[in-house]
């Protein structure tokens, strides 16, 4: 259950690549992302592939550092700077001086903060067995204390997510995809966290077992009171698990609301676009939908367009949408979206 208590906070959060040999901030992959959320609340993560979700979620949790913003966690600035990047006019973009970021040492955040990852196999190591993995994350912070503990504490974790705590010593190939996305959430769990990131956990995943691993995850928040910043590429995963939802377009937040105010009064036109494409069970109401199909591509990161993002997509762009950003603002209480439409 979501208390009213704000555990994580994120202001105006950019992260910029760099490109070798390009002038400019390169790829502009999170462009200033501003949301809160509650102590035991899950917050979803929607957007097409390549909006940005996977970089804000390892931005949030600085594996990546930011390039600007702030970060506060329970209470404590993680990190905050300030934009180097300044934009004229024509949105051309020069660099200047700032004072160098504040932030704080991770290591005791790095236990309260994890990541579940999209592609099990690809985030355990092949030469560790499934007990050195889960073991590896208990000894970086020193969590157990004599070596049977240790040894107690790892058959734990493989109970709790399901798995048989004999398999301590087989290796990651040794288990289907579901098997291993288990042991990425018992070596996220391990550590005893309040806040994870999951990046999409059950998209490479069968979709005969995404539901257990989906149930599994919800049985973990309630029973461990933890927080979820839960990324999906499409509406139809998170709208059932979420309380509210974030929606991502080319690095931005473009609507974030309650889930059910979302789905049954989205603001933004792509939060619409996204809406019309999920399947609806009842034939009858999914008759009477109309499927909005986008035209063209999503715009490079690298040269993002001008005035609101969507706005070379955007069936209801007038010249302003080129010229000028939408703010995001809280449009109707706990509802904000960025559109012009919605400024009147
Ligand atoms: N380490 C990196 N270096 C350079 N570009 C990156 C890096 N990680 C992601 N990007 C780029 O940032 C953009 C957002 O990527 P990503 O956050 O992975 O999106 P999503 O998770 O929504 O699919 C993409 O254009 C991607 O190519
Ligand atoms: S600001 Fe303009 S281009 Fe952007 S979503 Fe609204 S109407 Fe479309
Ligand atoms: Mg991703």
């Amino acid at each position: 259950m979501a208390e009213d208590k704000i555990l994580l906070e994120v202001k105006d959060l950019k992260k910029y690549f760099p490109v070798k040999g390009v002038k400019g901030p390169g790829v502009q992959a999170v462009e200033g992302v501003s949301l809160f959320i509650r102590k035991g609340e899950t917050l979803g993560l929607v957007g097409e592939s390549g909006c940005g979700k996977t970089t804000l979620g390892r931005t949030i949790l600085r594996l990546h550092e930011p390039t600007s913003g702030k970060i506060v966690y329970d209470g404590t600035t993680i990190f905050e700077g300030e934009d180097p990047w300044q934009r004229d006019g024509d949105g051309h973009m020069t660099k200047r001086r700032v004072p160098k970021p504040k932030s704080v040492d991770m290591l005791p955040y790095r236990r309260k903060m994890q990541i579940i990852f999209q592609d099990p196999s690809a985030s355990l190591d092949p030469r560790m067995t499934v007990g050195e993995i889960i073991g590896e994350a208990l000894d970086i912070h020193k969590l157990y204390g004599s070596k049977a503990e240790r040894a107690d504490r790892i058959r734990e974790l493989l109970a709790m997510v399901g798995l048989n705590t004999e398999h301590a010593n087989r290796y990651p190939h040794e288990f289907s995809g579901g098997q291993q996305q288990r042991v990425g959430i018992a070596r996220a769990l391990a550590v005893k966290p309040e806040f994870i990131v999951c990046d999409e956990p059950i998209s490479a995943l069968d979709v005969s077992i995404q539901s257990q691993v989906v149930n599994m995850l919800e049985d973990m928040q309630e029973e461990l009171g933890l927080t979820y910043l839960f990324i999906a590429h499409d509406l139809s995963v998170v709208r059932h698990i979420s309380d509210r939802i974030g929606v991502m377009y080319l690095g931005s937040l473009v609507e974030l609301a309650e889930s059910y105010e979302l789905n049954r009064h989205p603001l933004h036109p792509y939060t619409k676009t996204l809406l019309s494409a999920v399947p609806v069970p009842d034939p009858e109401v999914s008759r009477r939908r109309q499927r909005i199909v986008l035209e063209g591509d999503i715009p490079s990161p690298m040269d993002p367009p001008h005035g609101c993002r969507f706005h070379t997509r955007c069936p209801y762009a007038t010249e302003l949408c080129g010229r000028e950003a939408p703010a995001f603002r809280e449009v109707e209480p706990g509802h904000w979206a960025a559109c012009h439409l919605l400024n009147k």
